[in-house]
C-alpha cells in the first residue's frame, strides 16, 4: 500500500471511493463545495432531504453521484466550522476510514484535508489520516480459531491537496503517520496477549526480533542473577511470588553520533493479582494490561527506527508478574532499593513503582538529557482524569511543558499534575526510608513523589497511563496510547538537536 498527492480536482478523479467533508448549518466544506456546483446541487438536496447529516462523525456512502467520475462518494459529517479544531478532525477521520473499512477497495482518495482545521498544519492533517487508516484496519484476532473478514487493504491512498499544497509536507505527515502506526500496532498486539503468553520472556524475545529488523537498535536482556547483582532488591521483591523468571530490557535506538540519549522506562507487570495484598477478583482479567508502558515504549521506539530520526533513544523496562505464594513479599516487609534508600512494602499491590525505581536508579548511567517513565501505576489516576487524558508529572518545568504540547499536536491529550513536599511527605515510615504507599488521598501523585525520590540526579518526568492504556466493556481492547504523544516528543527533540 503507498500513499500519492494528487492536485485532480475532486470531480475528475478516478477512483473506487472519493471522500469529503460537510459542515453543518449551511452546506461549506472546500470540497463539497465545488461539487455541489458541478453536480446540480446534488449535496445540497441530500442534505435537505436529510439523507445525510453533518453532525461531527457522521457517514454516508452515495453510489453513483451526478458529476463526478468516482465511482461511489462518502460524505463525512464535520459538525460546526467555528469549532473544527485538530481534535474534531481526527474523530472525522477516524469515523470515515472506521465506515469503509468493512467495504473491498482497491484505492480511495482522501479529500478531507483540504477543509481548514484550525491551528494546525497539513503535515499534521495528513498524519491524522494515516494514523485513523491504520487503527480502521487493526485487528486482533490471533488467538480465535475462526478468523474475522479478513480486511482488505487498498493498494493505493490517493491524498487530494489544494493547488497551494505542499505535498513534501503531506506525504512526511504520511510516512511520519504510518510510522507511529507500527509503533501503536505493537503496543496494542502486545498489550492485548494475555498474560500466560505475554510473560517477561515473551516480551525479552520480542525486543529481541525488533532489535533485529532495525539496524541502528540493539538490546540486552539483564536476568535474574544480573539483577541481584545490581542490588536491584527493590524489583525482585516484586517478581518473588512467580515462577517466571523477571527480566530488564534494554533497548538501545542510535541515530545519532555522540549524543546524551533520551531514556524511556516502562512498567513492564505482566499480569498484576496483587500478590499478597491480592485484588478482588471482578475485572481481574485487565491486569493483563499492566505492561502497556512497557508495550508503549517498546512500540514508540520501533515508530522512532521507522522514522530514522536522528536522536539517541533508550527504553528500560523491568518486567515481571506479581502474583502470591509462599514466597511472594509480605506486606511489613522492607527491602534495599538499588539506590541504598530502604522501602517499607505496607501494600504489595503498590508494585509498579517499586519495580521502576530500581529501573530508575540504573538508567542514571546513560545520562539522559530527559527520562520519562511510563506506568499503568495507580488507579488514582482513572478517578482524577478517566479515560480521557494520561497524567503529566515531573521535576523538570521544560521537560512538562514539552510533553504537554506534544501530547496536545499528537491530539493523544494529557494533563499535568502536581508534586510537591506535602504529597512527598505521606510516604513516610515507621521503620524504613519511605513507605511504598501514601498515607491519604492523591494515590497518582503520592506514587509519583515516591518514584521522584530516586530521580533527583534527572530532568525526569512520569507518565500515569492507567485510564488512557487500554478500554474495558464491549471496545475492550488496548488503545496504543500514548505512542503518538511519545513520538511526537521525540520527533520534536530530534528537531532541536540538529
Ligand atoms: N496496576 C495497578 C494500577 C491500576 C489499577 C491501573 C486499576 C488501572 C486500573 C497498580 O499496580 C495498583 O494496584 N495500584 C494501587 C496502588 C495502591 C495500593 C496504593 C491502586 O491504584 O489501587
Ligand atoms: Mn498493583
Ligand atoms: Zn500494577
Amino acid at each position: 500500500m503507498n500513499f500519492v498527492t494528487t492536485k485532480t480536482a475532486a470531480d475528475m478523479i478516478n477512483t473506487e471511493c472519493l471522500i469529503l467533508g460537510i459542515f453543518m448549518g449551511k452546506m461549506i466544506g472546500e470540497t463539497a463545495k465545488y461539487i455541489d456546483k458541478n453536480s446540480k446541487k446534488s449535496i445540497s438536496k441530500l442534505i435537505a432531504s436529510g439523507d445525510i447529516k453533518t453532525g461531527l462523525g457522521s457517514t454516508k456512502i452515495i453510489n453513483n453521484m451526478e458529476g463526478v467520475k468516482a465511482k461511489r462518494v462518502l460524505i463525512v459529517g464535520l459538525g460546526s466550522q467555528e469549532s473544527f479544531g485538530a481534535d474534531e478532525f481526527k474523530k472525522a477521520c477516524e469515523s470515515a476510514m472506521n465506515s469503509i473499512s468493512g467495504i473491498k477497495l482497491n484505492n480511495f482518495a482522501n479529500y478531507l484535508i483540504i477543509e481548514k482545521v484550525k491551528s494546525t498544519s497539513n503535515y499534521y492533517k495528513s498524519r491524522y489520516f494515516v494514523e485513523a487508516y491504520f487503527s480502521s484496519i487493526y485487528q486482533f484476532d490471533q488467538l480465535k480459531t475462526e478468523k474475522k473478514n479478513k480486511i482488505s487493504t487498498p493498494a493505493k491512498i490517493i491524498m487530494g491537496i489544494s493547488n497551494s499544497g505542499d505535498s513534501e509536507k503531506i506525504k512526511l505527515g504520511c510516512e511520519h503517520g504510518r510510522s507511529i502506526s507500527v509503533g501503536v500496532n505493537i503496543a496494542k498486539d502486545l498489550g492485548n496477549l494475555p498474560a500466560n503468553i505475554c510473560t517477561p520472556t515473551y516480551l525479552a524475545n520480542q525486543s529481541k526480533k525488533f532489535a533485529k529488523r532495525y539496524k541502528k537498535m540493539s538490546v540486552k536482556i539483564l536476568n535474574e542473577g544480573t539483577l541481584k547483582k545490581l542490588k536491584m532488591n527493590s524489583f525482585l521483591s516484586v517478581t518473588a511470588g512467580s515462577k517466571e523468571p523477571a527480566k530488564m530490557i534494554v533497548m538501545e535506538y542510535k541515530g545519532a553520533q555522540k549524543q546524551r540519549p533520551y531514556v524511556l522506562v516502562g512498567k513492564g507487570v505482566t499480569f498484576d493479582t496483587g500478590g499478597i495484598s491480592i485484588k478482588p477478583s471482578a475485572k481481574m482479567d485487565e491486569m493483563k494490561y499492566d505492561m502497556c508502558g512497557a508495550a508503549t515504549v517498546i512500540g514508540a521506539i520501533c515508530a522512532v527506527a521507522e522514522m530514522k530520526l536522528p536522536i539517541n533513544l533508550n527504553v528500560v523496562v523491568p518486567a515481571c508478574e506479581n502474583r502470591p505464594s509462599s514466597s511472594a513479599t509480605l506486606p511489613g516487609d522492607i527491602v534495599k532499593s538499588m539506590s541504598g534508600q530502604t522501602i517499607e512494602i505496607l501494600n504489595t499491590d503498590a508494585e509498579g513503582r517499586l519495580i521502576l525505581c530500581d529501573a530508575l536508579t540504573y538508567s542514571e548511567r546513560f545520562n539522559p538529557k530527559y527520562i520519562v517513565d511510563v506506568a499503568t501505576l495507580t488507579g488514582a489516576c482513572v478517578v482524577a482524569l478517566g479515560h480521557i487524558r494520561t497524567a503529566i508529572m515531573s521535576n523538570n518545568e521544560d521537560l512538562s511543558n514539552n510533553l504537554m504540547d506534544a501530547a496536545d499536536k499528537a491530539s493523544d491529550k494529557a494533563w499535568k499534575m502536581p508534586m510537591g513536599s506535602e504529597y512527598d511527605n505521606q510516604l513516610k515510615s515507621n521503620f524504613a526510608d519511605m513507605a511504598n504507599i501514601g498515607s491519604g488521598y492523591g494515590g497518582s501523585i503520592t506514587a509519583a513523589c515516591f518514584l521522584g525520590r530516586f530521580t533527583k540526579n534527572m530532568k525526569w518526568a512520569h507518565l500515569d497511563i492507567a485510564g488512557t492504556a487500554w478500554k474495558s466493556g464491549a471496545q475492550k481492547g488496548s488503545t496504543g496510547r500514548p505512542v503518538p504523544m511519545l513520538s511526537e516528543f521525540i520527533i520534536n527533540q530530534s528537531k532541536k538537536n540538529s
